[in-house]
């Protein structure tokens, strides 16, 4: 039979052990794609959507307006399935991702060690949020 205090100390054991374990990320602050993949998506943004937008469409209160608060894996839909307007799904996953760590870059989301990936599963569990202004 363990004693209230033991049970108390193990409490706050496991609660450390859980925090050192590898944090996972839980919104777009939290770095979810690494600076070469900006740099790159820069690169693919300019060949292939730059003639439609500018990626200022795509940031500050405009960014707001739409996907605040909306997971990441919509962005990622968004432009992996229905862009280029007129080539819709001729975009790799690489191309994707590239472009959308750019676009999260553009909006002064930080870089991190982790590459964005194109796996639905995990992108639905990142809220898409803008540092505070
Ligand atoms: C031929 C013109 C054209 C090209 C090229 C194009 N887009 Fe678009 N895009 C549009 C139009 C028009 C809309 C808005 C209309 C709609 O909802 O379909 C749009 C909407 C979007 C949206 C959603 C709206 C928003 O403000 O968030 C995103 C994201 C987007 N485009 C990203 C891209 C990316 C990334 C590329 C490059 C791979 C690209 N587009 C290439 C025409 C284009």
């Amino acid at each position: 039979m363990q004693s209230r205090m033991t049970r108390a100390v193990s409490a706050v054991a496991l609660a450390l052990l859980a925090s050192c374990g590898e944090q996972l990320p839980e919104t777009s602050m939290d770095g979810i794609y690494t600076a070469q993949q900006s740099e790159r998506g820069e690169a693919v943004f300019e060949t292939l959507c730059q003639r439609c937008h500018s990626v200022q469409e795509f940031t500050g209160r405009s960014f707001d307006a739409i996907w605040a608060g909306v997971p990441a894996a919509a962005l990622y839909a968004r432009i992996a399935n229905t862009m280029p307007l007129d080539q819709p799904g001729s975009l790799s996953v690489v191309q994707s991702t590239n472009l959308m760590a750019h676009i999260l870059e553009e909006n002064g989301m930080p870089a991190g060690d982790r590459p964005l990936e194109g796996d639905m599963d995990w992108l639905m569990t990142i809220t898409l949020a803008r540092p505070n202004e």
